[in-house]
């Protein structure tokens, strides 16, 4: 288990998301009203860069830029078709005001 800083609080605020990269993984950390979660970057349908996507934070849902499928950024579970498996999830902590995500 590596864990990873992510940024300050202060340069992650509500609605937004920042990509961290771990060797070869790449992760998307959510800010969502105040909680953080950590997605893979990778989507499970044909692994598109989830992450880089829109992110629609009324509903807490990564949108996978290539084919549209909606991913909940809390469980990873698909919600919408092409995706059927969830994604990859991360434990996310703060620890004096730093953001971390711990990645395996
Ligand atoms: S790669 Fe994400 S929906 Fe196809």
């Amino acid at each position: 288990m590596a864990l990873l800083d992510v940024c300050p609080v202060e340069e992650l605020p509500p609605c937004s998301v920042k990509i961290v990269y771990a060797g070869s993984i790449a992760v998307g950390v959510y800010n969502l009203g105040g909680a953080y979660f950590a997605l893979e970057d990778r989507c499970s349908h044909d692994d598109g860069p989830l992450c880089e996507g829109d992110f629609d934070c009324d509903e807490g849902v990564a949108i996978c830029p290539r084919h549209g499928a909606n991913i909940d950024i809390r469980s990873g579970r698909a919600l919408t078709l092409p995706a059927v498996q969830p994604v990859d999830t991360f434990p996310v902590r703060v620890e004096d005001g730093m953001i971390k995500v711990e990645v395996l």
